[in-house]
């Protein structure tokens, strides 16, 4: 019956949020029309963010590096600590503007993309045009940028010498004389396997202290991610495959598809294994960790792992945990918790030393952590929280592993109470509420 400690949120987003091109993290609004499949295939567009340094400071000498923004530490977590890197190919990961129809559950889900040649379409579906403002005084600006996005610069009125990572110059923009932006795709058949790693919100809440924002912070509406025309902010190294960055944005063919074998799947898709020992985390699940030293999204551990040979690992310190979250997950069509009954893992303590007082998680033990579920958006949990080896017991061992499976329904969620209801759950947390650090390795967590 007690309240869970409301965990410390990640506030990692706002590095992102802080880049001059990349568009950014940090998600509001709703809804827009469900895309109209094409033998599956979905009509998008594309910006992206990250840059080598190299062409940061081509197109900002004065902040240079990270001005396009940086992969790791996005919306959807996933990123190891200590260090910060994010565990994913930087040519694989994409974020996804919060209003695509299909962005509930987005992160982790995995999506074919290709380039489409021709022109760059606005929200109206028509060529977006390139303006040149007036700066006053009979002088117009001679640095282009996308009409409606006065923070993205159109890259050629800026530099169009720059090359991408091949080597390979700019061809430049057919549609220049018209103001327009007309895209030639490297190769409209390559495809690319993408990982959603990031959000793209329509509405971009800037925090107080950000390079170039106003005291107090701001919020900015970020175009490209508003639809109905679906977008994606792909990583710089995926787009340099598709087609030549300078053009700044394409055209896409997109569809959602299975993270191994690149099967498609159906665009709502979140995976009932939140961390499979085979794949790892799963498709529409976040992950993340709070007041942690370390933190390891996919660990190859020297023991045996039930099924599989991936776990994931953290320490975090009393307070600390682990956070497996679906975001807006709650929307009808969404709800990974509806009509479940179960929730299962496989834990272990992941640390040699057994002397209770150098860790609340000693060898040999059941890591004694708070498991607790809520819904994520509206900040509600349900009414009880369990404690692992204590009001919950493991159904079994393995090695240094145990098993638990847990009636969702000792979690004692909706009721018409004002408890969530089980179908809006969308996020499930370890919580370290010991006074010594816990280091805890988890995998085969799922819904059955
Ligand atoms: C790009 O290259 C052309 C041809 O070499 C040169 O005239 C121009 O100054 C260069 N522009 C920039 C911004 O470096
Ligand atoms: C792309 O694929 C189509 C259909 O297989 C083929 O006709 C076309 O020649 C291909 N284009 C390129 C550039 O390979
Ligand atoms: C507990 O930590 C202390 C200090 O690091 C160490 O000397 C001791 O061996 C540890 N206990 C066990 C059982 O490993
Ligand atoms: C188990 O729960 C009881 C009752 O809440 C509590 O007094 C006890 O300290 C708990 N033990 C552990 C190991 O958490």
């Amino acid at each position: 019956m007690r309240r869970p400690i409301a965990p410390v949120p990640s506030s990692r987003g706002s590095k992102r949020a802080i880049a001059v091109f990349g568009l950014v993290t940090l998600y509001a609004g709703c809804c827009a029309q469900a895309p109209t499949a094409n033998g599956g295939w979905i009509e998008g567009r594309a910006t992206y963010y990250g840059a080598p340094e190299a062409v940061e400071r081509a197109y900002d000498p004065t902040r240079g590096a990270g001005s396009f923004g940086i992969l790791a530490f996005g919306a959807c977590g996933y990123t190891n600590l200590p260090g910060g890197t994010l565990p994913f190919a930087r040519d694989a990961v994409a974020a996804s503007a919060d209003q695509n129809p299909d962005y509930p559950g987005s992160c982790g889900r995995c999506y074919e993309v290709r380039c489409k040649s021709g022109l760059l379409l606005n929200n109206e579906r028509v060529p977006i045009r390139i303006v040149y403002p007036d700066l006053g005084g009979g002088n117009i600006s001679t640095v282009g940028y996308f009409d409606g996005d006065t923070a993205r610069p159109y890259l050629p009125s800026i530099n169009p010498n720059v090359t991408d990572g091949e080597g390979r110059p700019f061809p430049g923009n057919m549609g220049e004389a018209q103001k327009v932006v007309d895209v030639r795709c490297y190769d409209e058949n390559r495809s690319l396997r993408v990982r959603v790693a990031d959000s793209c919100p329509c509405k971009q809440v800037l925090p107080d202290g950000a390079p170039g924002v106003k005291p107090g912070g701001e919020v900015r509406r970020q175009e490209w991610c508003c639809g109905p025309v679906n977008h994606f902010d792909l990583s710089y190294w995926a787009m340099e495959q598709l087609a030549h960055p300078v053009f700044g944005a394409i055209m896409l063919n997109y569809r959602p598809v299975d993270c191994t074998t690149g099967a498609p799947i159906p665009p709502n898709f979140i995976s009932p294994y939140i961390y499979s020992a085979v794949t790892g985390i799963g498709p529409g699940w976040g992950w993340f960790s709070y007041d942690a030293q370390l933190a390891r999204l996919e660990n190859q551990g020297p023991t045996p792992i039930p099924g599989g040979t991936k776990s994931t690992c953290v320490s975090v310190a009393p307070k600390g945990g682990l956070s497996f979250r679906c975001r807006q997950c709650q929307r009808p069509g969404f709800q990974p918790f509806a009509g479940r009954t179960q929730l299962r893992f496989w834990i272990r303590p992941d640390t040699e030393d057994s002397d209770p007082f150098n860790t609340s998680t000693p060898a040999g033990e059941v890591p004694g952590l708070k498991l607790f579920i809520m819904q994520e958006e509206l900040k509600q949990y349900c009414r009880n929280e369990l404690v692992l080896g204590n009001t919950t017991l493991p159904t079994g061992t393995q090695g240094e592993w145990y098993s638990f499976v847990i009636p969702l329904a000792d979690f004692g969620c909706g009721g018409g109470t004002g408890y969530p209801e089980l179908a809006d759950i969308d996020r499930v947390d370890f919580q370290n509420m010991a006074i010594r650090n816990a280091v805890v390795c988890i995998t085969e967590l799922a819904l059955g």
